[in-house]
């Protein structure tokens, strides 16, 4: 990977077919997935699991153009000593980090967060530059229900986006700029109306922030949710639906100066997620690229397949490839259900 300007990075990010793969869960949350599957948390079987992925040839080569990983992730070693950022370089792909600190309750608010990790992340980030990371991660999350969210929380989770946004900018990393408005948080019975007008609010503030604090909109990936209902409301919509109020806010919102926007998945089954994004890039003419930056969406079926068993990494590795492909093709327009089973 020769390019150095975050302009390029970012455009490389998004090139066209290509998304990126979330994989960055940190210890505890994998210790989520693990448990999903009977295996024990260890450094080692983390390392295995994630070796499984980046080794996934054609899902990597032509499907994945970035990866986040989590710290400890950024720093190890496959199995024969390789550096997985070598791995990940080696496909074409950009090596990410996530940065935050997660999510702790905000003060004075009930149900709602603020996302830590501002203090010292200048020279953190000085660090995961010297060991190859292009990019980085910041999860904002923003509740919703009837009454929220606040905007004191809005204001408070994009002014730290803002500023992590800068400080990547400064050290030559492209900010992934991450407001999730939760879809299956309790109590996850809002109507997609509702994430609309949330989103909308959410969007709009944050740019408003990002131009604050002096923000190169081509030098970041924004990656929002879908507005979608909750995934406890009674009525679900169709992906035209979905595709129909996700392009509204996201064009009423996002300035054409950004080069990509890169979806969460957020808890959509992996084929809803695919097929969202490609009701998207299908029927409408957009001045960004639209594609997927998924967790969960990309994962679920490998980590399925996978189970901890080195007999099954192939297996695994296909399962991985065959979501990494179709959801290529939803980022082009041109993924359709048969495709699935083909
Ligand atoms: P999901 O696609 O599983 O929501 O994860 C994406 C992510 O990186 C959330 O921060």
């Amino acid at each position: 990977m020769s390019a150095e300007r975050i302009e390029d990075i970012a455009k490389a990010m998004v090139m066209p077919g290509q998304g990126i793969l979330a994989a960055d869960e940190s210890t505890g949350t994998i210790k989520k997935r693990f448990d999903s599957i009977n295996v024990e948390n260890t450094e080692e079987n983390r390392r295995d699991y994630r070796e499984m992925l980046f080794r996934a040839g054609i899902a990597m080569n032509e499907r994945i153009s970035g990866v986040i990983m989590f710290e400890e992730t950024l720093y190890q070693k496959a199995a024969d000593g390789t550096p997985f950022v070598d791995l990940i370089r080696a496909a074409g792909a950009v090596p990410g980090i996530k940065v935050d600190k997660g999510a702790q309750a905000l003060a004075g608010r009930s149900g709602e967060t603020i996302t830590e990790g501002l203090d010292g992340l200048r020279d953190r980030l000085k660090a995961y530059h010297e060991a190859g990371a292009r990019f980085a991660k910041w999860r904002a999350v923003i509740s919703i229900n009837d009454i929220l969210p606040t905007t004191g929380a809005i204001k408070a989770n994009t002014h730290a986006l803002a500023r992590y946004a800068a400080l990547c900018q400064e050290a030559g990393i492209v900010p992934i700029v991450e407001p999730e408005v939760q879809m299956d948080a309790d109590p996850a019975d809002h109507t997609i109306e509702r994430c609309h007008e949330v989103t909308d609010e959410v969007l709009r503030v944050l740019f408003n922030e990002l131009h604050e604090q002096n923000v190169k909109l081509e030098g970041i990936i924004l990656k929002p949710n879908m507005v979608i209902a909750g995934s406890k409301c009674s009525k679900q919509n169709t992906p035209d639906e979905v595709a129909a109020h996700t392009v509204a806010v996201l064009k009423r919102n996002v300035p054409s100066a950004v080069p990509g926007i890169a979806f969460l998945s957020g808890g959509q089954s992996d084929v809803e997620a695919t097929a969202n994004l490609a009701a998207m890039n299908a029927n409408y003419d957009l001045p960004w690229s639209l594609t997927y930056s998924y967790g969960r969406a990309l994962q679920a079926a490998a980590l399925n397949a996978w189970r901890g068993k080195a007999e099954q990494v192939a297996a695994a590795q296909e399962a991985f490839t065959h979501r990494a492909k179709m959801n290529g093709l939803a980022a082009k327009g041109e993924w359709n259900e048969a495709m699935e089973n083909a």
